[in-house]
């Protein structure tokens, strides 16, 4: 009897270690490094599964005559898409759904993200997120006068992009965004590198006005606490620096002279945040590395095992 039982039970063990076995070999997503954000995405369309990029791309023709079909705009108007994390795409998507996206252009997505289904935005979301973002370029005249006379244009937003301003409690931009301003997947928060700075900016001006958000969007009301301590000219700086911050990864295997290669005169683009100058290129940190969601001042990242761009997230 004692016997049975005991040789009962290593079948059961050996029966969890053969289920093991076998769902190993099928593919399933890991969760992500990185802090995972338990409660639903403000606004988000639940239900779907993970994107699908080729569907996605299907869809995209919509979008194309603004955010260009690859996601980056032609015009300084729209925002770039190419390289945007899937869950952030699919979020804003859901948000302009039920137009609780209410500020500055918002309105044109309204009909268009109106027709689309919660697998529609994942799936487009794929898409652009496996696009390569170009970048433009940062201003570096220098600065007349005032407390940062002297200093190039860019200069003062790239200090805060790498390290925040500890005394007034902003953190690192990149420790939310990225080393090389490539977002973080996990809790949708969005890539930064190569937007357009008109866009940036007005960004950040409406989330320090802090207002015209759910309580319930959790992610705007981080977004908001950061920019109500910024001044205007770091607004200025800041969008600047982004818009010619590109993620050198990028640049791997990009011809020269092609659409899609970054205007490598641009100064942020010479040194992308994350890699300090003796690192070899392609290193951008991994959003894994760095916390996600704290809002506590943070060192600049250090460099992280290289997480390539367009690296298919692993969390839904
Ligand atoms: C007629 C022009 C137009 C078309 C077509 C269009 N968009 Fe937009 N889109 C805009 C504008 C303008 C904004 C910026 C809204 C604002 O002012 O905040 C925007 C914003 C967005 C954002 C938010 C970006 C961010 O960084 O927060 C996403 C995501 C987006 N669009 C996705 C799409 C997708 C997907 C399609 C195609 C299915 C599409 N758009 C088609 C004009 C357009
Ligand atoms: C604690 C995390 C965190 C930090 C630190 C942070 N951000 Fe953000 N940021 C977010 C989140 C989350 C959003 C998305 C908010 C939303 O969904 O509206 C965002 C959105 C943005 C956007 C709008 C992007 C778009 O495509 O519309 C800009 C621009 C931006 N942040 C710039 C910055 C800058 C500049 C800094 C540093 C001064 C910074 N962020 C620091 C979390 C952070």
């Amino acid at each position: 009897m004692r016997h049975a039982r005991a040789y009962g039970l290593a079948g059961l063990a050996a029966l969890a270690v053969a289920a093991a076995a076998v769902a190993q070999t099928t593919v399933t997503p890991v969760p992500d490094k990185a802090p995972v954000q338990v409660a639903p995405l403000a606004g988000a369309a639940e239900h779907a599964t993970w994107g699908d990029p080729k569907k996605g791309q299907s869809l995209a023709g919509a979008c194309a005559a603004c955010h260009g079909l690859d996601g980056n705009p032609s015009t300084p108007a729209y925002p770039r898409l190419a390289g945007m994390p899937e869950r952030y795409v699919a979020q804003q998507l859901a948000l302009f759904k039920t137009q609780q996206r209410t500020t500055g252009m918002a309105a044109v997505m309204y009909p268009i993200a109106q027709v689309l289904t919660a697998q529609d935005m994942r799936d487009l979301g794929a898409w652009f997120q496996t696009q390569k973002a170009g970048a433009g370029i940062a201003d570096d005249t220098a600065i007349a006068s005032g407390p940062n006379a002297g200093k190039k244009y860019y200069e003062v937003g790239e200090t805060l992009v790498r390290g925040g301003d500890k005394a007034r409690g902003i953190p690192a931009c990149m420790a939310c965004h990225g080393g090389a301003g490539q977002g973080n997947p996990g809790p949708a928060y969005p890539a930064l590198a190569g937007q357009q700075a008109d866009y940036a900016k007005r960004r950040l001006e409406e989330y320090r006005t802090g207002t015209g958000a759910p309580p319930t969007y959790k992610n705007f009301h981080i977004m908001a606490s950061i920019a109500s301590k910024l001044t205007d000219e770091e607004i200025g700086s800041l969008s600047s620096y982004i818009q010619g911050l590109h993620n050198r990864a990028n640049d791997v295997g990009a011809k020269a002279g092609s659409a899609a290669s970054p205007i490598a005169a641009a100064p942020a683009a010479a040194t992308p945040a994350a890699a300090p100058a003796a690192t070899p290129a392609a290193t951008p940190a991994s959003p894994a590395s760095v916390p996600a969601q704290t809002t506590a001042p943070v060192k600049p990242a250090t460099p992280a095992p290289a997480a390539p761009a367009g690296t298919t997230p692993t969390q839904g």
